[in-house]
């Protein structure tokens, strides 16, 4: 069988290696698989006396990585990050070196139309990483009210906009409800004023990062997450997490802070030289911290 490669290019891949530093023989979890670029270099690490265990919600970035990462060390499943303790389980791992967590969309997922990440696909308006569980993101904008809609908005996009976005789409459904990306993308557009800001960044996307971080439960999976894996890792095993909005970042520096059986080692998130940001621009807005488990937990 034959898969594309993936278009998606590892963010902060060095630092990645620097802070993990895999080890040959080490078991370590990418709780992201996506396009396989992080999995693949932790596999290069480990060698074939170690295993990288790589999940993911997508079965499209599984059946892609099944291809283009065979014949190395990697273990391939289906399953929620938040969930890595059912999946060690099944393995008969109780603990392993370390967890990467790489946060939100991989660019296959951005570049496929079906699905409506893209803010010019004519695909349905889906949003979900795993789009056989769910609702789609198009029949949350049909059913919900303007007011609960306009608080999604604001909650998980911060747009400044939303009560004036949320009334549009109520208005305009009954004649034309929104089916596509393209469709929700010019409403906003709408609605948004034009600014600098919007010279920099599509007005679309907080909405669009609004609605596909309530479809996916994006945030609950995220605190879940922080607060079972740390229970996973040997004592000074690490935990990396990359992030993409402050919505994402503010959690794991929370986490990283309170939880007594971790140590953060980056006192500020380590971010994207220029070289980088020049070659992948969704570098931009990456930040990674890392931390490591303690062996004697900290006294409150
Ligand atoms: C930014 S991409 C990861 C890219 C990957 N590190 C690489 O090098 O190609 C994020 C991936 O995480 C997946 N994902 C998002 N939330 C998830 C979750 N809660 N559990 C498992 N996978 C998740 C998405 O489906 C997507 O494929």
């Amino acid at each position: 069988m034959s898969a594309s490669p993936p278009l998606h290019v590892p963010v902060l891949l060095d630092e990645v290696l620097h802070w993990i530093d895999p080890r040959p023989g080490q078991t370590i979890v990418d709780g992201t698989l996506g396009g396989g670029g992080h999995t693949r270099a932790l596999a290069e690490r480990v060698g074939s006396a170690g295993r990288i265990i790589a999940l993911d919600r997508d079965p499209a970035a599984l059946a892609a990585a099944e291809v283009n990462l065979a014949g190395m060390p990697v273990a391939i499943a289906q399953a929620d990050f938040c969930d890595l303790g059912e999946v060690l389980a099944e393995l008969a791992i109780d603990q392993v070196d370390a967890v990467l967590l790489d946060i939100g969309l991989s660019s296959d997922q951005l570049a496929d139309p079906a699905r409506g990440f893209s803010f010019e696909s004519d695909g349905p308006l889906d949003l979900r990483f795993d789009a056989t569980t769910g609702e789609p993101a198009w029949r949350l904008l049909e059913r919900m009210g303007a007011d609960e809609l306009a608080d999604l908005i604001y909650g998980f996009g911060e747009e400044r906009f939303s009560r004036r976005i949320a009334r549009r789409i109520v208005e305009c459904r009954p004649a034309t409800p929104i089916r596509t990306a393209r469709e929700l993308a010019a409403l906003v557009r709408r609605c948004v004023p034009r600014s600098r800001d919007s010279e920099r960044i599509d007005p679309a996307t907080r909405t669009f990062q609004a609605l596909r971080i309530a479809v996916n439960h994006e945030l609950q999976s995220l605190a879940r997450a922080l607060e079972r894996i740390p229970n996973f890792l040997i004592p000074g095993g690490r935990l990396a997490v990359i992030s993409f909005h402050s919505l994402e970042d503010r959690p794991v520096k929370e986490a990283f802070r309170d939880n007594a059986c971790l140590r953060p080692l980056t006192k500020k998130p380590v971010i994207a030289g220029a070289t980088e940001i020049a070659r992948n621009p969704r570098a931009r807005s990456a930040k990674l911290r890392v931390a490591e488990k303690i062996i004697a937990p900290r006294q409150a």
